[in-house]
């Protein structure tokens, strides 16, 4: 039990997040705002003047209200913000200007006025970052405005390698994806060994699963993509891992409470290990008893797991998951429930991502795999009854209408994979596309082109999709697209 003062701190926390995610929001709003208007115009006065009472309600319990970009997150103060459907875009660009100019911190000190705030904000947003040493010029540019309540920090030197690096980082998340589907497969093999398994080792590589998806996590919902069919269970479990935990912090869960639902998810059908293989593989119907005894699996996912010699280092809701990731909202599915009860919050997120990546698979006992697209489409027409329609909302939001990995095929006769999808819902259809093919149809190492902008200025025209296209029809692997340069180790059968 929480002591009084551990209560206060509790709510102190919750209450200065809260002002920092105003305060970000603001923030964002009134630059963008000042990106686009003059320093007098009506729109950018109204949204200084919300952001200014925002940092005065703030400083009147804090010595400073600061901003401060560490570990690729935003904290206010010492707390840090938390992002949801509506605050990530502001996030996404408010991170984005601080990395650009080199800025770790921006704090405004008691004694700043509304003209001050309007001043630094019209600055910031219209000065361009110097190419050398971006943070000391904008600095020195910012001193010869006089603007003597506001401060500037520099970005820490490994904030700056975290997106410098981008290419290691995302070597780094693939040698990571392949990594866990080869701890997987040895605790399955260690299990039924009824050896003890490394669960430290399992914790570890969520963690870092974690940072990768805080780094980039387009680039991991793209590797979501990859398929192996001959080990379809190992290959996906990583898969609804990394895309539940993607959900997850789109929800705005913390660190801790991801790297649990990372390790929750990926033993969400640990019990296939005692289904026979001739079963689970079966091409073509399942006889009643066949069906029976998959619809096992929830239940003897949840026996392993308790039997799990270092059960201490799995989180309790491992179990939730394993046992209720075929329950759909409505309590349909399996396993029967006689009881009305509430189905646990990581389930949920977890039964919206095994039912994307296994309808999205191709499977002997599938007449045919649906394109991302359709499995979409399908389990929007089931939201509320099947799925929890907000998670399912959120979901679709990170996927996209067309989601990261859908081919599709361009009004100019090109085709292409999705491979970033914008967040704000006017742009749903106007994802990244990386081009594979020309208008001819030849097979090209095309450019990634953003559907947004015009194919050419002169016309302002810009590409369409305009259908989502079946990837085993045109032969392609989608996932060579997102794996182009670490070798994929070799999964022993
Ligand atoms: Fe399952
Ligand atoms: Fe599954």
């Amino acid at each position: 039990m929480l002591s009084q003062q551990e209560n206060y701190m509790a709510v102190d926390s919750s209450n200065l997040a809260k002002k920092g995610q105003d305060i970000l929001v603001r923030l964002t709003s009134s630059m963008k705002t000042a990106q686009i208007y003059e320093l007098n115009n009506l729109t950018l006065i109204k949204q200084v003047n919300i952001l200014f009472m925002f940092i005065q309600d703030a400083l009147q319990n804090e010595s400073e209200a600061k901003l401060q970009l560490r570990e690729n997150t935003l904290f206010f103060n010492s707390v840090r913000i938390k992002y949801d459907f509506a605050t990530y875009e502001s996030f996404k660009f408010l991170a984005a200007e601080f990395k650009k100019k080199e800025i770790g911190v921006i704090s405004f000190d008691p004694g700043l006025i509304e003209d001050e705030l309007k001043a630094f904000i019209v600055f910031f947003a219209n000065t361009p970052e110097a190419e050398d040493h971006p943070f000391e010029v904008f600095q020195k540019q910012l001193k010869t405005q006089k603007m003597d309540h506001v401060f500037l920090e520099k970005l820490h030197p490994f904030e700056k390698l975290s997106t410098l690096e981008e290419k290691d980082a995302k070597k780094l998340a693939q040698k990571v994806f392949f990594k866990s589907i080869t701890h997987l497969q040895e605790v399955f093999e260690r299990e039924k060994e009824q050896k003890r398994v490394h669960l430290k080792t399992t914790r570890r590589l969520m963690q870092s699963i974690v940072n990768l998806i805080i780094q980039d996590e387009t680039f991991m919902v793209g590797l979501s993509n990859i398929k192996n069919y001959d080990e379809y269970t190992l290959n996906h479990s990583i898969n609804v891992c990394v895309l539940s935990m993607c959900l997850g912090r789109r929800l705005g869960l913390d660190k801790h409470e991801l790297m649990e639902l990372g390790i929750a998810s990926f033993f969400h059908d640990i019990g296939k290990l005692e289904i026979p293989k001739e079963i689970l593989d079966k091409p073509g119907r399942l006889t009643i008893q066949e069906r029976e005894i998959i619809e096992r699996h929830p239940h003897l996912g949840a026996e392993i797991l308790v039997r799990l010699k270092e059960f201490s280092y799995l989180p309790v809701r491992a179990l939730y998951v394993a046992l209720e990731h075929h329950l759909r909202l409505d309590l349909s599915g399996y396993p029967k429930v006689w009881k009305k009860n509430s189905i646990n919050l990581y389930s949920q997120i977890v039964e919206i991502c095994d039912f994307f990546d296994a309808v999205t698979t191709d499977r002997p006992y599938r007449k045919r795999t649906f394109t991302r697209y359709e499995a979409l489409s399908m389990m929007l027409e089931k939201s509320g009854e099947e799925f929890n329609p907000h998670l399912l909302k959120i979901f679709t939001n990170m996927v996209g209408v067309y989601p990261i990995g859908s081919l599709v095929a361009l009004d100019t006769g090109e085709i292409g994979i999705v491979s970033e999808v914008h967040s704000d819902v006017s742009s749903l259809l106007q994802p990244k596309v990386k081009l594979i093919t020309d208008s001819q149809g030849n097979k090209i190492d095309g450019e990634t082109v953003d559907l947004r902008i015009p194919q050419s200025e002169k016309t302002g025209s810009t590409r369409k999709i305009i259908k989502s296209l079946n990837p085993q029809e045109y032969n392609i692997r989608i996932s060579d697209y997102f794996v182009a340069e670490v070798e994929q180790p070799a999964f022993a059968t």
